[in-house]
């Protein structure tokens, strides 16, 4: 979502912002703004819409004299994304700048507090709030962190805070709640960040800042503090992201580079959990006891939640274990009814999804465990389950998930086979050869993709249409889901995925000539079902694509186009077949012309509710 950075040492600080704000667009925003302290006090700069505007408002960062500064991109919530409402904000006497991630749940009640003893406020935001609260405390106490532990007392809802006050001007103050951000040490420097990348060029170095912190940062060190002053320890740790996973390499964009990083993320994730024919999670503490549960509850958003759909599935075919998917943010407040010896399965990408995190923490205050499976490394999630494992998806940079999808569903197969072996469903044969079939997933994902060009084809020939469906059963339907997605939040195209047989049930009135339907069969049990769903809307008009696992009884006699994905048990299928789903998406969205991999609206890690 909305994306922080911030220098203070001996070098020009603008650049260096600017530099780390343009490694952050890809989280989303609409509009960016900087600030720094120069010779004649704070300087503020910022403009609407794309990162490109500052740069050239700012003569790249030159225009902008002065060693420390903090750069926000905002993904517009409160008031629309103008110069006025971007970041920072300042307080009406200019004594604190302020630029923020997450949303301030009781602003409009402190800006009434603070409009009835006559503050004026400039922008809709709830940020200038936080400038406006924090001055004023400021204002009586003349501590900064005195100013900030009273306005987090104040506060609720989720925030990263970077804050210069006037009068202090070899320092930045940070704090948060909810909301990621970061400490970079260099040599003589220290940067600030809500994302690792953003600082990648500059350190490795890092300290997480922990919810409901504070830190007071100079060129030489930063101490931190709980909420309530008291000063704290902790230690830095060393990143192992490869800065080259945030540059294109190349690749005309980041989402079609992801794509084809599949095979390789898909065979890291296997081997860092698989040694000689075993699957082995103790590096994650996970023994046997977490792995018997009686029931399963996986929560997740977005392409997660797809994740969690397929592995409902394939947990309970394997396993017999009962598996329920929720949506984190109807989770988190539906009072949910836990059996005894439930697993919550927390799945993520970034690991600071709000809602993901909200319903890890209802989980764990009902004395439920929680097993998360997550990319980044130290993010909120990881740090707060139980258990994390982790995807080797690499950093991923496109808004639309592709490869953390797909190292996901690895991790995910891993455990329904693990839950199936300890709940006495799986014999070691069949165990070995599931593994094997797992482990022959990159080379077949390598095949499809060798296949793009009929993928960018077809795009090509049906630019038109309005309205797709994606029609499949059981793990079909789930990728469905995810297919549907990616489909309408790259391309703008309206997709809906449908169980194929409910289609009957209301929504085949809006099949007509002309509609696109997209249906998924890999199962041989029940494909002829979902075949003669697809007869049905062929002779209502519709143009129809058969996507089929090699080998499917089904694979033949289709109507329309058919495109097939190398055999594989059928579990596991949903690996393949979302591929030329994901690659008919990049292609609609590239023909048309929208920016693929920030799509309009979205934001890659959405921080709040
Ligand atoms: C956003 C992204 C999606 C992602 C979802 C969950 O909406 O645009 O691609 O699936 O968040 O994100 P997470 O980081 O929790 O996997």
């Amino acid at each position: 979502m909305c994306g922080i950075v911030g220098y203070i040492g001996k070098k020009q600080a603008a650049p260096i912002l600017l530099e780390g704000l343009k490694k952050l667009e890809y989280r989303g925003y609409d509009s960016a703004g900087i600030a720094v302290r120069g010779e004649q006090g704070i300087e503020v700069v910022k403009t609407p819409g794309r990162l490109s505007n500052l740069v050239e408002k700012t003569a790249g960062g030159a225009l902008l004299k002065g060693t420390v500064g903090i750069g926000h991109t905002r993904w517009a919530t409160h008031g629309g994304p103008s110069e006025c409402n971007a970041h920072p904000h300042c307080s009406a006497d200019g004594a604190v700048t302020v630029v923020h991630n997450g949303i301030l749940e009781n602003f409009r009640e402190l800006k009434e507090k603070l409009k009835k003893s006559g503050y004026e406020f400039g922008s809709e935001t709830d940020t200038e709030v936080i400038a406006a609260l924090i001055g004023y405390y400021y204002s009586k106490c003349g501590d900064p962190l005195r100013a900030i532990s009273r306005f987090m007392r104040r506060a609720r809802g989720a925030y990263a805070l970077a804050v210069l006050f006037r009068d202090f001007k070899d320092e930045i103050f940070i704090s948060r709640k909810d909301s990621p951000m970061i400490v970079g040490v260099g040599e003589g420097e220290m940067f600030i960040a809500s994302d690792v990348p953003a600082i990648l060029n500059h350190t490795r170095t890092v300290y997480y800042v922990d919810n409901l912190e504070m830190a007071r940062l100079c060129a030489d060190g930063v101490v931190f503090y709980h909420a309530d002053g008291e000063v704290t320890e902790k230690e830095p740790v060393t990143v192992d992201m490869d800065p080259s996973a945030a540059e294109k390499d190349g690749w005309e964009h980041f989402m079609i580079k992801e794509i084809h990083e599949q095979p390789r993320a898909v065979s890291e994730t296997f081997h860092r959990y698989v040694q000689g024919g075993k699957i082995d999670f103790s590096e994650a503490g996970v023994e046997e006891d977490i792995l018997k549960p009686s029931h399963i509850v996986i929560v997740g958003c977005g392409s997660a939640y797809h994740v969690g759909a397929v592995l409902q599935y394939v947990i309970e075919e394997l396993a017999r274990i009962p598996v329920r998917v929720e949506l984190a943010s109807e989770f988190r407040y539906r009072n949910f009814i836990f059996e005894e010896n439930t697993l919550v399965v927390a799945v993520s990408q970034s690991g600071e999804t709000a809602d993901t995190l909200a319903a890890v923490r209802e989980a764990k205050a009902h004395g439920v465990k929680t097993l998360a499976i997550v990319n980044v490394q130290g993010s909120s999630i990881a740090r707060e389950a139980d258990y994390t494992l982790f995807t080797v998806a690499g950093a991923e940079i496109a808004v639309a998930t592709t490869k953390a999808y797909s190292a996901q569903l690895i991790v995910g197969y891993l455990l329904a086979l693990e839950f199936a072996r300890l709940n006495g469903k799986m014999g070691e044969k069949e165990y070995a050869s599931a593994l094997a079939e797992i482990d022959s997933l990159p080379e077949k994902m390598k095949k499809i993709l060798d296949s793009k060009a009929e993928y960018q084809k077809f795009a090509a020939e049906h630019l038109g249409v309005h309205d797709v469906f994606m029609i499949g059963r059981g793990v079909d339907y789930a990728v469905c889901m995810e297919g549907a997605l990616k489909l309408k939040e790259v391309s703008y195209v309206h997709t809906e995925a449908y169980a194929a047989g409910e289609l009957k049930h209301g929504t085949i009135s809006l099949i007509e000539e002309g509609t696109l339907v997209v249906g998924v069969l890999s199962r041989d049990s029940i494909a002829e079902k979902t075949a003669s769903n697809l007869e049905e809307v062929v002779s209502r008009g519709a143009n129809v694509v058969s996507l089929v696992r090699e080998g499917c009884s089904a694979q033949h006699s289709q109507p329309g186009t058919v495109w097939t994905v190398p055999s594989v048990a059928e579990c596991f299928a949903a690996s393949l077949l979302v591929l030329p789903l994901q690659l008919l998406s990049y292609y609609v969205s590239v023909q048309l012309g929208h920016d693929v991999d920030k799509p309009r609206n979205l934001a890659k890690s959405v921080t709040v509710e």
